[in-house]
């Protein structure tokens, strides 16, 4: 079995970093990053229109079985991105990766930051064997991550969905 519900949640620090849970006060941040045309370019989700679709977000999050990270810079504690791991499988001991990142926050290897550190966490702690990631053939700047990050694409594109690639690294 998977140790997918760390208790307390698991606040993941690297050097110029802090990973913390989100929280109820993240809204303005999340409503930008879930509202913002080009962040959401490839991203296959409504577009938020209200604060309070943002709240409803996150209070859904904080009720799921996802771990969904805040990324915040040492110093501040506002919220620049998220990172998440969700859909975890005790049965292919796998789960699925995601992330997106403020545009003021892009181009300064943060995502790559924090990243390596998910991924550590994914592999040492909950003890997958596999992290996978389903994106737009044309996200650019996120394949670019993924390819630093070492991951695979997959041979087959998605049966559903024929613009998705898949990404995947093994343990
Ligand atoms: C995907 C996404 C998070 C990638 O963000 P990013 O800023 O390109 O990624 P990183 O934080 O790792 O930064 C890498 C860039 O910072 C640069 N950089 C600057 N300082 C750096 C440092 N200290 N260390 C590493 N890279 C650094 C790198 O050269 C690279 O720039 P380049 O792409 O021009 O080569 C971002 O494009 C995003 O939020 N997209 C919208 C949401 C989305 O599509 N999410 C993915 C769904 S699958």
């Amino acid at each position: 079995m998977l140790n997918k519900n760390p208790n307390p949640f698991p606040i993941l620090k690297t050097k110029r970093l802090i990973l913390r849970q989100l929280e109820i006060g993240d809204e303005q941040e999340i409503f930008t990053l879930r509202s913002d045309d080009e962040i959401n370019k490839y991203l296959d989700r409504p577009i938020n229109k209200t604060l309070e679709e943002a709240k409803n977000f996150i209070n859904n999050v904080l009720n799921n079985d996802a771990l969904y990270w805040a990324i915040t810079l040492g110093n501040n504690n506002k919220l620049v991105g998220t990172i998440c791991l969700y859909g975890f499988s005790d049965e292919n001991v796998s789960c699925e990766i995601g992330y997106e990142l403020l545009t003021n926050f892009q181009g300064q290897g943060i995502m790559q930051e924090a990243s390596a550190k998910v991924i550590d966490f994914a592999f040492n702690t909950i003890k997958v064997q596999k992290i996978e990631a389903s994106l737009h053939k044309d996200n650019q700047c996120s394949r670019q991550l993924l390819d630093k990050l070492s991951f695979k694409k997959l041979d087959k594109t998605d049966d559903t969905n024929p613009e998705l690639i898949g990404y995947y690294l093994k343990r």
